[in-house]
């Protein structure tokens, strides 16, 4: 039976890494899904035969938990909506990340502080090391995965937000001394690990409290401009966390399956934190973007003169064009603009108009969400050029339409050194010959931050909801 439980898992971690493969790609993405679902269900079967004679196996209470998780987890995931998805990740995120110190703490409760051990052997490093570091990393992950749940579902009390953002320092003080205590602790449960020895049940509850209080302590300051890295890194702690627990169970399916999420995790922070030319510890101890919308500025506030236009004028411009760049964001998902936007391509291709769109990596809410919307209206993947690939092309572009995109295309990122955003890369929309940008106001966007592009001499505004937007420009169009 045992070389039936290898085999199972080494199936299971074969569809975990060809599914992980198909999710580098929108058209492969949801068929990489199913796999790596497919595969985890079999490394749960393989873990329910490895364990079915273990005297304290309890199929009532294994069958209710499969239950719970099932009607919890499966309506939130059909319901959410595309925009909302980042906060979906972020709580269920959180939720493995709970599990994972939750197991911790039944270890120590089981084997009474780590010094009574089933079978009489003796408490090992992995165990006892395994489930600390789970402890302290799975709590800093659920506790901080909920903060950034609440952000972006924007529950957070902007007032609240902000004093957090103000006060960063005094909370980078405070996890220093959270991080020492729940290390220090930890330690001494080591030390105490022996057999007939252990250390007194609150003993873990201090290590999980500290670490919880970090969690939170971490996330509230930061920005919302940078919640995306935020979210990916926890991610990867909670894989870490996962793996870590594995070891403390001797379970090779969590081990493989942590570590696949903790390295994906990683490497996914990476390049979000270089796409953003952010350095991860300057994230994370920096709280820099000031709390989302709410940070300083405000709407309103350029200054400048803004030029509106119509929708008649903006099909014009497009219809005698050569080159068009559509630029889209987040407010394209907020109105479902990508069919309207596809409709909208297809008439000035079928006039002759060469038509892209560029693609910023962190454009919307959560990565790959623009490439998502535009693949549902069957927008060609060859004509979705990534930042890199199309910043060069702007200053030879004879109108660029920026549908609800707004931080992403902020020239201030580039020319103005105190900026929030300086630094970040973004998509030089202002060298083009001409700008429509389809908004509803002068709103600012996720870092909450005025942008210099919608006062800009060669800026128009098409004031309104995006898809009514884009909509008009059709009906213009045809008229032609
Ligand atoms: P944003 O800077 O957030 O700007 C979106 C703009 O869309 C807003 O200024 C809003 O202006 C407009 N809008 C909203 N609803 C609209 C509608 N129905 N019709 C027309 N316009 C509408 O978006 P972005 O340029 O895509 O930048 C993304 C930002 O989110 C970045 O700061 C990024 O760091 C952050 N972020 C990204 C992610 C990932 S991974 N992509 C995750 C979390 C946060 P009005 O209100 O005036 O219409």
């Amino acid at each position: 039976m045992n070389n039936l439980v290898n085999i199972l898992y080494i199936v299971a971690f074969a569809m975990f890494i060809y599914g992980l493969m198909g999710l580098t790609g929108p058209k492969t993405a949801v068929r990489g899904n199913w796999i790596a679902a497919v595969g985890m269900g079999i490394a749960v079967v393989a873990t329910l035969i490895e364990v079915r004679d273990a005297a304290a196996i309890n199929w009532i209470l294994i069958a209710a938990g499969l239950g719970i998780g099932v009607l919890l987890g499966v309506p939130p995931a059909k319901r959410t909506k595309m925009t909302a998805m980042p906060q979906l990740v972020a709580l269920f995120n959180g939720v493995g990340g709970g599990t994972v110190a939750l197991i911790a703490w039944a270890e120590f409760i089981e084997t009474d502080g780590f010094s009574v051990f089933h079978h009489g052997e003796e408490p090992t490093v992995h165990i006892v090391v395994g489930s600390l570091f789970a402890a302290i990393i799975g709590s800093v992950s659920f506790w901080g995965s909920l903060v950034a749940f609440l952000k972006l579902q924007e529950l957070l009390n902007k007032n609240v937000e902000k004093a957090f953002v103000k006060n960063a320092r005094i909370f980078q003080l405070t996890n220093i001394v959270l991080l020492v205590l729940a290390v220090a602790v930890s330690i001494y449960i080591g030390i105490e690990a022996t057999p007939g020895g252990g250390t007194a049940w609150w003993t873990i509850v201090v290590v999980l409290i500290a670490a919880g209080l970090m969690g939170l302590f971490v996330v509230f300051p930061i920005g919302g401009a940078d919640m995306p890295v935020v979210i990916s890194l926890l991610n990867a702690l909670t894989g870490l966390s996962a793996a870590a627990a594995g070891l403390a169970l001797n379970n090779t399916a969590m081990i493989v399956a942590g570590m696949i999420v903790g390295a994906s995790g990683s490497i996914l922070t990476n390049l979000m934190a270089t796409a953003m030319n952010r350095s991860i510890p300057a994230i994370v101890f920096g709280s820099f973007g000031g709390g989302g919308a709410a940070a300083a500025g405000g709407p309103g506030d350029e200054g400048g003169t803004v030029r509106s236009t119509s929708a008649a004028d903006a099909a014009i411009q497009m219809a005698y064009a050569s080159q068009v760049i559509v630029v889209p964001g987040y407010g394209l998902a907020v109105a479902q603009a990508q069919h309207a936007v596809k409709d909208m391509a297809s008439i000035l291709e079928s006039k002759g108009v060469e038509v892209k769109y560029a693609i910023h990596p962190v454009a919307g809410r959560m990565p790959g969400h623009m490439n998502v919307l535009l693949a549902e209206a069957d927008v060609e993947y060859d004509a979705m050029k990534e930042m890199d690939d199309i910043n060069g092309e702007f200053n030879r572009t004879d109108v660029t339409i920026v549908i609800g995109a707004n931080d992403v295309t902020n020239p201030a990122a580039r020319n103005d050194p105190s900026s929030p955003i300086h630094g970040m890369p973004i998509l030089n929309v202002d060298e083009s010959r001409s700008v429509i940008v389809l908004k509803r106001s002068m709103s600012s966007g996720y870092a909450g931050i005025d942008n210099p592009l919608f006062t800009a001499d060669r800026t128009s505004m098409l004031f309104g909801d995006a898809k009514k937007s884009v909509n008009s420009v059709i009906e213009e169009l045809k008229a032609l």
